[in-house]
């Protein structure tokens, strides 16, 4: 399994393509809200050029299987809206974890969970992984409910596991297998 060389994939409304460098001030612009981080250990960054700094780390862990992420382009305005990524993959194990992010302007519309069902397919049928997880916060009730619509099922959650933002944190953990995924793309 598993290159580190990511693919565009491209959905009903959106193009998911691997995050450029020219990248850094559309994903600034929509990262500077505040909100997006509400459930987040990190605050916002602090400029452009702290987003930059943060893509050329991305590209260059390449050789180390946690590919850099993919834009998410929403299709009707051909902007980056937010970002995706398939990462921590671990080849003795076949397994990956996912984690995804969307500009606030665009919450609402099923637009994270078309850009997770894909990011899954790609997982499971293209680099053969046996299992992807994700997690989130005990609150985020919209990740939460990505999740469960992309057919990711609940395992658990680790209490006060992060302290972060000035309190301990749960994380609830969420998985789907490979055959769960055959099962429903049948
Ligand atoms: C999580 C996030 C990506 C969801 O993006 P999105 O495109 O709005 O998600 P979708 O529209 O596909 O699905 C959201 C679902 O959550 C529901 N939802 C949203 N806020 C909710 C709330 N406060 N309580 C209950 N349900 C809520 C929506 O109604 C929708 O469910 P439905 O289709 O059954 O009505 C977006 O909110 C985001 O970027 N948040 C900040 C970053 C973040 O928390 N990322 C996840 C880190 S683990």
């Amino acid at each position: 399994m598993a290159n580190t060389e990511f693919p565009a994939i491209e959905t009903s409304r959106l193009l998911l393509r691997p995050v450029e460098p020219g990248d850094a001030p559309a994903i600034y612009a929509y990262q500077s809200d505040a909100e997006i981080y509400r459930y987040m250990n990190t605050e916002p960054p602090a400029s452009a050029d702290a987003v930059a700094e943060t893509i050329r780390q991305w590209l260059e862990l390449r050789a180390e299987d946690r590919p850099p992420p993919w834009v998410i382009i929403f299709k009707e305005t051909g902007r980056v809206a937010g970002r995706i990524g398939l990462d921590h993959l671990n080849r003795e194990h076949s397994a990956g974890w996912l984690d995804y992010q969307l500009a606030r302007e665009l919450w609402g519309r099923g637009i994270a969970t078309e850009a997770v069902r894909a990011v899954l397919g790609y997982g499971f049928g293209t680099l053969g992984l046996n299992r992807i997880g994700a997690y989130c916060w005990d609150g985020n009730a919209a990740s939460q409910r990505v999740m469960e619509k992309a057919g990711m099922q609940y395992e658990g959650t680790l209490r006060q596991i992060r302290f972060a933002k000035g309190a301990y944190r749960d994380l609830r953990y969420y998985s789907m297998l490979a055959e769960e995924w055959r099962a429903g793309n049948a």
